[in-house]
């Protein structure tokens, strides 16, 4: 690993799970090689805006009819050189509403771009960004890796769809379940992130 994408997209700032366990893991990281390239993007304090006309005639492809469409297309131009140039994405996915926080699927709806991320050929989509690796914090109030509430999660099944439409498809989910089911519960689930992060990071 030489270079590392890391997206936050907490809207919770210091107070986020999933920024605390990425923050540590990247402090890790750089200590065991120091020579370790970390590009940094938090949605939460610095959102990508949503896509509105000219952002997505311009992501689509059209030559810039406008200062807008132009801005646009240089900040998609911008996400996608950060994630092309990184060999391993480090993001921090808290569920929102049994989802994905908007800024971060405001993010992908910025890299997601056929011919550029992936094409379609004969054979369907393909994915242009191989060779790379995702490893994605996921923080939940509750519990839906198992249970009832399983079926509820369209956080992980997304996140995973979007990646590996892309070309990711090696893909590391660490939970952070059950945050709203106590302090105990809470602390727990944090220790055991924390020490699955230190596996697979
Ligand atoms: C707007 C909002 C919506 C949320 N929706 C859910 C949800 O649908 N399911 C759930 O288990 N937790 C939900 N939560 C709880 C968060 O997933 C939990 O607080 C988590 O710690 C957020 O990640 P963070 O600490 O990195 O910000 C929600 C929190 C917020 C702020």
């Amino acid at each position: 690993m030489s270079s590392l994408l890391v997206i936050n997209s907490s809207a919770s700032g210091a107070a986020s799970v999933s920024k605390q366990l990425i923050d540590e893991t990247v402090a890790r990281l750089r200590g065991q090689n120091p020579a370790l390239t970390v590009v940094e993007r938090d949605l939460g304090t610095s959102p990508v805006p949503h896509l509105d006309a000219d952002s997505t005639a311009a992501i689509r492809g059209a030559e810039p009819a406008n200062p807008a469409q132009a801005a646009a297309k240089q900040l998609s131009d911008t996400l996608v050189a950060e994630l092309k140039a990184a060999d391993v994405i480090v993001i921090g996915a808290p569920m929102y509403n049994f989802g994905i926080p908007s800024t971060l699927k405001a993010w992908f709806d910025h890299v997601l771009r056929a011919g550029v991320t992936f094409k379609y050929g004969e054979a369907g989509p393909e994915g242009l960004l191989t060779g790379k690796r995702a490893i994605v914090v996921e923080s939940r109030g509750g519990l839906y890796s198992s249970g009832p509430a399983q079926p509820m999660d369209s956080q992980e099944p997304h996140l995973r769809t979007l990646l590996r439409f892309i070309g990711i498809a090696d893909i590391t989910f660490v939970r952070a379940e059950k945050l709203g089911f106590g302090p105990e519960a809470r602390q727990q689930a944090i220790n055991d992130a924390q020490a699955e992060l230190a596996k697979v990071a």
